[in-house]
């Protein structure tokens, strides 16, 4: 056979995700399949629920995941909410405030855009404004913009949204077990996370929470299923049922509630994963992690500065996860990129659009957020940096970071 054995590099992953999945969360995918129905198993989703609670800081009843990427918990959430015609407000400020525009549009939303420039986020009072202008059934917002580097304050918004009976729905797949994501206190009605991000897990499932409000929603639009209906059911068949079936948020939280109706094969275990990785960060605390992340971006940040590099973005902004970097004029961004990828096995990120071959991108997420991970990122992109004849101030970067790593008032959070 010509195949051979799977022989992936080690890299040091210091993107905006996928980033290192955690070893232990590695070993927890190989534990051995169970039926899904297996109590054994039906136990291990009442935990990943309970954990997700505790994660996005609400007492919901519906926190689960969706089996798919990040967008697939978005696109369930939006599949499940919009009815056809509903004015859905969609303020942008990178490429994932368009992704959510383009989903809602595609569930026949008539949506209207909001636009900041890229780097910077909304003055809250600009989109509340906005609101009682357009007078929108749903507002649906980005909480970490992975392409920006940015940040937007949602708790301003999320009240507003509660006054107005205005249904807020927020993606939050760059900053959920990296950055605090308060979702009651926010009045925030639906959120999605991510897995490859934050929580260090691969690739595959897209944890999301919704409250009362939304189940209200979804409970009317449930569609009457033939076969099953009675004739006055069936007369009277829901002309605004959700029209996809996999993201049928109806259908699966009668498969995560106590019926436990089949809908799709469970993921089993990309669902041993994020249950390992639920139990990493609440073995850490809350706090201790988003702490964790601070104080590294920090390195990272005094470390891009000593070079003499410019950030990009709102410095007030800044989101803790990602570090964006201005390109310096007539340099190759992604030759950089490869170089420090082909000869130090470290990646990092280019962006989307107006940005790409504008701004690098560092990730500091999850396990990949560690010491070892910053030292070896500044030390190669200063060198490969000076090999495409960028004049950086040489050997700073590292003394800096090291300088910010052994004051001696700092405790690294994870050794506190
Ligand atoms: C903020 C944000 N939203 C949504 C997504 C889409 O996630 P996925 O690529 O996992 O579908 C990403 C991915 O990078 C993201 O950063």
């Amino acid at each position: 056979m010509n195949y051979k054995d799977l022989n992936t590099p080690i890299r040091t992953i210091m993107t905006p995700g996928p980033v290192e999945v955690d070893p232990r969360v590695l070993r927890a995918m190989a534990t051995p399949v169970v039926g899904q129905f297996d109590p054994a198993f039906t136990q291990i989703m009442n935990e990943v629920m309970d954990m997700l609670r505790i994660l996005f800081k609400t007492k919901n009843k519906w926190c689960f995941p969706v089996d798919g990427t990040s967008r697939s918990g978005i696109e369930a959430m939006l599949a499940s909410v919009i009815r056809p015609g509903d004015r859905v407000l969609v303020p942008v400020y990178g490429r994932f405030g368009h992704l959510l525009m383009e989903i809602c549009e595609r569930y026949g939303a008539e949506v209207e855009t909001i636009y900041t420039e890229w780097g910077t986020v909304f003055d809250p009072a600009e989109i509340v404004q906005k609101m009682s202008e357009m007078k929108p059934d749903i507002v649906a917002l980005v909480h970490a913009e992975t392409s920006t580097g940015c940040m937007q304050p949602l708790e301003e918004i999320g009240r507003a949204c509660r006054s107005q009976d205005v249904l807020f729905i927020v993606d939050a797949v760059a900053s959920v077990g990296g950055a605090d994501v308060r979702v009651d206190e926010w009045c925030i009605d639906g959120l999605i996370a991510g897995t490859q991000k934050c929580l260090s897990v691969p690739s595959g499932m897209a944890p999301l929470t919704y409250n009362d409000r939304i189940e209200e929603r979804i409970d009317s639009r449930k569609k009457v299923e033939r076969g099953i209906a009675t004739e006055a059911e069936l007369q009277s068949q829901n002309p605004l049922f959700i029209r996809s079936n996999y993201f049928d948020l109806g259908m699966l939280q009668e498969y995560w509630g106590p019926r436990r109706l089949n809908h799709h094969t469970e993921a089993t275990s990309m669902l041993y994963a994020l249950r390992e990785g639920l139990r990493l960060v609440l073995e850490e605390g809350l706090e201790n992690r988003f702490a964790r992340h601070v104080f590294h971006e920090k390195a990272l940040v005094s470390g891009i500065k000593a070079m003499g590099l410019d950030l990009f973005g709102d410095p007030d902004r800044k989101l803790p996860t990602v570090t964006c970097i201005h390109v310096p004029g007539g340099i190759d961004a992604d030759s950089v990129r490869g170089m420090l990828l082909r000869e130090f096995g470290i990646e990092i990120a280019s962006s989307f659009g107006p940005l790409h071959g504008k701004i690098w991108r560092i990730g500091t997420m999850g396990f990949s957020c560690r010491r070892e991970n910053i030292l070896a990122v500044l030390g190669a992109f200063e060198a490969v940096l000076i090999r495409h004849g960028v004049h950086v101030n040489r050997g700073e970067a590292l003394q800096a970071a090291l300088d910010y790593y052994t004051q001696p008032v700092l405790k690294d959070p994870v050794e506190a």
